[in-house]
């Protein structure tokens, strides 16, 4: 029915019939900006911002899209993921270079404590009807440290420990051979008042058998990060071999054959026998 109407109407007409539609169906309706609402990075690593720009089937850009990466809460212009401001240069690449891509992505290298925050993607699109803004959800970009999952003191117990940007939504559990551990001493250490840009969360275990430990960090219901320890407690018979096995080696170094008492026992025989010698040739004379 739209064509039809749209076909009787002249060139000119169309394009004011159009952009009236725009405008009635809020502009270009089922143009969006889509990005994840949460970009996780391991500290000092690289991390993908995706942003992507859909648009209706008939919508054509006339000339390429201009894209925008904020930095939230936008305090100023001058603050700019994309085009990267002063203080992002070098540091920010735009992964399809295509004018007409749709596909706005950017990476973001070398993420560091200070750049978790909230980013939001906004492409501005030119039509025939116009001209059209459209801004995504913002990510917000949560960072990580490497996990540690150790022995600790003399104990037995394991401790798992990850510095993280301070999020509500960070969970660590340990399980043992697959089964999740009670703990219900996990803390989080580093004051929401403190001036470090990050939390240390730990969780402790007491060893109980053999097996694997596993520690993970878990984002609301995604996994971010993990580590395994693999527990094998040492054999009692074991401890009695590398006594001997120690000791055995020093005793045959230090074993010397007594030469010295050889040649003086032989001395003697001889000694005597010269004397009986001597005797026998005085007593003939
Ligand atoms: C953005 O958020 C609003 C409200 O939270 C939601 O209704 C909308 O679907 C979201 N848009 C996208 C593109 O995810
Ligand atoms: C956008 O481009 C990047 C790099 O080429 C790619 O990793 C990503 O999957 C693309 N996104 C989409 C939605 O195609
Ligand atoms: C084990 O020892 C460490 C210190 O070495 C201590 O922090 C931890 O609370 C102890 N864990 C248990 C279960 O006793
Ligand atoms: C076995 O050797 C280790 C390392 O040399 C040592 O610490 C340990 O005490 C030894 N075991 C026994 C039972 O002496």
């Amino acid at each position: 029915m739209l064509k039809i109407l749209l076909s009787d109407v002249t060139e000119w007409g169309r394009i004011q019939w159009m952009f009236f539609l725009f405008m009635v169906s809020g502009t270009c309706s089922q143009c969006t900006v889509d990005q994840p609402p949460v970009v996780t990075a391991a500290l000092g690593h690289d991390a993908i911002m995706p942003c992507q720009l859909s648009l209706s089937d008939n919508v054509k850009m006339v000339i390429p899209p201009v894209l925008y990466w904020a930095v939230l809460p936008q305090e100023s212009d001058d603050d700019k993921l994309w085009p990267p401001s002063e203080n992002y240069k070098e540091r920010v690449d735009l992964l399809d270079k295509g004018l007409y891509s749709t596909n706005k992505s950017v990476l973001f290298r070398n993420v560091q404590w200070a750049d978790s925050g909230r980013y939001q993607c906004k492409v501005s699109i030119t039509t025939k009807a116009g001209r059209f803004r459209r801004l995504g959800n913002a990510s917000l970009l949560v960072v990580h440290d490497t996990m540690t999952f150790n022995l600790s003191g003399h104990n037995n117990s394991l401790l798992c420990e990850v510095n993280v940007t301070h999020d509500p939504g960070f969970v660590l559990t340990v399980f043992h051979d697959g089964y999740k551990l009670q703990t219900g001493d996990s803390s989080a250490s580093g004051d929401s008042y403190s001036y470090l840009p990050f939390v240390t969360l730990s969780e402790a275990v007491l060893l109980r058998s053999n097996g694997t430990y596993e520690c993970q960090l878990h984002l609301n219901e995604d996994l971010i990060t993990a580590s395994i320890f693999h527990y094998h407690p040492p054999e009692p018979k074991d401890a009695g071999k590398n006594v001997s096995a120690t000791d055995q080696p020093d005793k045959l170094v230090e074993y010397k054959e007594p030469w010295h008492l050889y040649t003086a026992l032989l001395l003697v025989p001889t000694i005597f026998l010269l004397v009986l010698l001597t005797a026998m040739l005085i007593c003939r004379d």
